[in-house]
């Protein structure tokens, strides 16, 4: 019998370690023949640890189980997958899970994630397989026709960006992964790199094939010490099974990696801050052009693409341009792993084709606020996201549509806030996250995210509010126009939204004189 006790931080963070010591300890004292395997989360994190049992019906799902919990459940016979408290029936019949497209996420949850068997014996490599008889060309053609865009926020098509390194000259080119996830309410790429580690190996080598490049960085936070430490070990197995290496899989093609860890600044995860902080300097924004596809790290030519964008690949080389391109809707093409998080009664991630309406998402996947109060507001797209309110919940999710409604879906994170959120508070938040970790590079966003925080304080005392709410629409049209990188430009989306949706929040009752 196999148990399956999650390694995945959140899980840790919820006591699976003692959990899986205490099944362990169960095992030994009772004399039993089975084993406990360390899986990645499935993303259920209100059931976390979520402990699976492998039975002759498939695997049985118990949780949240604590450690004080285990001794009951060998007594009520849980290795045959028997009736108890916490019994979740079979872990693929849990709703959440059930309903979800899971391309990008198959494996993670599911196998041990440092296990190459495992890996192999769940379709891995045979996208890298597959790249491995074509030509970059071909390759970078199918990523393109997938309909893949970058999942880091910008939604810019993968396949273009791999052709303009593909087509630039140069010595040496590099693929370098974002993994420096800093959103507020996301996890994706944590759980990638935790869950599912070579998936991303594979895509990066996928990558060097098609573009031409032999190095690989992922850059990733120091706030990750879980995903740092799985990664590294899985790049070890890699180089050790020859697929990373002077011959990948035996080929003709060179690929090595590196994982790579920066101090946390929000700002490193604009792409060529990341850059500079991985050449050893200051984490602040380069202007654009050179892009990074043609001058980026170490001056050359570089892919800079998200975990999950690069993760997306394996799939789509195994299973072909038009499966991947088949699920979505309008330019948004395949799935999307949708984190819920905030006040939700079932957070998590959520791995589904493009086009759910907001409303699905928060009412019917997230089943509404934890608290039980009425949903006021959710931010989608990290901290420089933008507040919807209920009268919006009909937008599928969609780049373009969100953007047609002054938001955007950045890298896919929903925060969801009840009736109590005080939204002029929010968008003070907004202004006074930028002034902290602006770069200090250009004018609108380090001075004026300082300003705007004053401003917000000004109208919250009822200092001339009609005055100073015009004042803070004004500066958030110099941020957004006039800001270097997405930092200032984007922090007017969740100042406005809050501003547009809940005016109410920003009429306070005037200050009455003494
Ligand atoms: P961008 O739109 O300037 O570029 C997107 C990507 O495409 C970059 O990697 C860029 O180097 C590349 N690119 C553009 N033209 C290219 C070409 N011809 N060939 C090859 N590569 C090319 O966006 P940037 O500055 O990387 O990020 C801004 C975006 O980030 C915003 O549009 C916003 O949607 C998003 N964003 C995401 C957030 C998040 O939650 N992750 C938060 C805030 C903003
Ligand atoms: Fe730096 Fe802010 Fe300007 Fe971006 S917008 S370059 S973070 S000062």
């Amino acid at each position: 019998v196999t148990i399956f006790v999650p390694r995945d931080a959140a899980a840790l963070a919820l006591g699976a370690e003692k959990v899986a010591n205490a099944i362990i300890a169960e095992i030994a004292a009772r004399g039993l023949d089975a084993k406990v395997v360390r899986n990645g989360s499935r993303g259920m994190f209100w059931l976390e640890p979520l402990v699976e049992v492998s039975t002759e019906h498939g695997r049985i799902a118990y949780g949240p189980v604590k450690a004080g919990d285990v001794s009951g459940l060998f007594d009520a016979g849980f290795l045959q997958g028997a009736e108890h408290a916490l019994h979740l029936g079979p872990t693929h019949d849990i709703p959440f899970l059930r309903q979800q497209t899971r391309l990008t996420f198959s494996r993670c949850g599911v196998t041990d994630p440092l296990s190459l068997d495992d890996y192999r014996q769940y379709q891995g490599l045979k996208g890298l397989d597959n790249a491995i008889a074509m030509t970059g060309a071909q390759i970078v053609a199918q990523v393109t026709d997938s309909g893949l865009r970058g999942r880091g926020g910008a939604g810019f098509p993968t396949g273009i960006k791999w052709k303009t390194v593909m087509d630039a000259a140069g010595p040496q080119k590099y693929i370098v992964c974002n993994a420096d996830e800093g959103d507020s309410a996301t996890f994706a790429d944590r759980m990638i790199m935790e869950g599912d580690p070579f998936v991303l190996i594979e895509g990066m080598i996928i990558a060097g094939i098609a573009t031409g490049a032999t190095k690989g960085y992922v850059y990733t936070r120091s706030e990750y010490p879980h995903a740092i430490a799985t990664m590294r070990q899985a790049v070890e197995i890699a180089r050790a099974a020859g697929i990373l290496g002077p011959s990948v899989m035996g080929s003709v093609h060179a690929f090595d990696m590196e994982v790579r860890s920066g101090a946390g600044a929000y700002v490193c995860g604009e792409e060529t801050s990341l850059l500079n902080s991985l050449e050893g300097k200051r984490g602040i924004v380069r202007a654009k052009p050179p892009l990074p596809a043609l001058q980026g790290f170490l001056g050359r030519p570089t892919v800079v693409n998200n975990v999950i964008s690069l993760a997306s690949v394996p799939v789509i080389m195994d299973r072909g341009a038009a499966f991947y391109r088949d699920f979505g809707m309008g330019r948004s093409r395949g799935t999307i792993p949708i984190q819920i998080a905030g006040n939700v009664k079932y957070g998590g991630l959520y791995e589904t084709a493009f086009g759910l309406s907001l409303g699905e998402i928060v009412d019917h996947i997230g089943g509404g606020t934890a608290t039980g109060r009425p949903v006021k507001a959710v931010q989608v797209g990290g901290p420089l996201g933008a507040y919807f309110p209920r009268a919006l919940f009909d937008t599928p999710f969609d780049y373009e549509a969100f953007a047609a409604r002054d938001g955007l879906i950045g890298h896919a994170g929903i925060t969801v806030f009840d009736d109590s959120a005080d939204m002029l508070k929010q968008a003070r938040f907004a202004m006074e996250f930028c002034a902290i970790e602006s770069c200090g590079k250009c004018t609108p966003c380090r001075i004026g995210s300082t300003r705007g925080v004053e401003t917000a304080d000004k109208i919250a005392q009822g200092i001339e509010p009609e005055k100073n709410k015009a004042l803070l629409a004004d500066l958030c049209n110099t941020m957004k126009f006039g800001s270097l990188c997405a930092l200032g430009g984007f922090t007017p989306y969740p100042v406005m939204s809050a501003m547009n949706h809940f005016p109410e929040d920003f009429s306070p009752v005037p200050m009455v004189e003494a």
